[in-house]
């Protein structure tokens, strides 16, 4: 890609408490990192969280939500709009996570649907994609994850704020880690089919980010790779090696 990993986008997924919110960002604030044009750095609370992070968290790092409404907010109650999120001032939000979309029922559709709408509102999306165990052992990971691509692909007609998060069900807080062959090879295949359904210039500058079990002791490996451009990092991104993670990227 265009960043070459040089210029990953990372991501906090915490939950807890507001006292443990407060120390995991104390230490990301202490954290030395590489400077905003090597690596950004965007941490994403569960909504109730984001006013006292984007509050508290260094002017360098950036906040996301975890998801938002598929489209104009209204009488949808228990639901966070994007508008909300715009009047917050929340720069970026994740969409398509595979916990939404599998626990929760989110189509193809229905994230291409949210991804549309979030960027309309200008709010810039990580849109996750990413196949379970039994498909990868069908062989159908890349019809699957072309699938959840080309939903989006078919309602965004400007990719500048999408980030694309390659996430493998089978790797999501299960210690077991994509090798860094495997994620290489479907984040070159997501690349191509982006080049060859989208354009090439999209192919090039979008940042494919890898998901699942990242921790301090594999992320330089697979930051390595080429098509690899950042991670989502879920559970390491609690602890301290998380700065590990983020400066994989130099
Ligand atoms: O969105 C990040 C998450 O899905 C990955 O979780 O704990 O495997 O890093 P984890």
């Amino acid at each position: 890609s265009g960043a070459g990993g040089s210029c990953g986008s990372r991501n906090l997924i915490f939950n807890g408490t507001t006292e443990e919110v407060k120390k995991i960002v104390n230490t990301l604030n202490e954290g030395k990192v590489p400077s905003q044009d090597v690596v950004e750095v965007v941490i994403s609370p569960p909504f109730v969280f984001l006013p006292l992070v984007k509050g508290s968290l260094r002017p360098d790092f950036h906040v996301a939500a975890q998801n938002c409404w598929v489209k104009k907010g209204g009488a949808f109650t228990g639901e966070v709009s994007a508008e909300m999120l715009v009047n917050l001032g929340i720069p970026w939000v994740i969409l398509g996570h595979s916990e939404r979309r599998l626990l929760l029922g989110e189509s193809n559709g229905f994230v291409g649907d949210k991804v549309a709408y979030a960027l309309s509102q200008g709010i810039k999306v990580i849109a996750c994609v990413g196949e379970t165990l039994e498909q990868r052992e069908a062989g159908s990971t890349m019809d699957v994850v072309a699938a959840q691509t080309k939903a989006i692909a078919e309602r965004v007609s400007n990719w500048n704020d999408v980030v694309v998060a390659y996430e493998p069900v089978w790797a999501i807080g299960t210690g077991k880690v994509a090798t860094p062959t495997q994620a290489q090879e479907v984040h070159f295949e997501l690349r191509k089919w982006l080049e060859k359904n989208v354009s090439p210039q999209v192919a090039a500058s979008t940042r494919i980010i890898y998901g699942g079990s990242v921790s301090g002791a594999n992320c330089k490996e697979l930051a390595a790779q080429p098509d690899v451009d950042g991670f989502l990092v879920g559970g390491a991104s609690l602890k301290p090696e998380f700065i590990d993670i983020i400066k994989s990227a130099e």
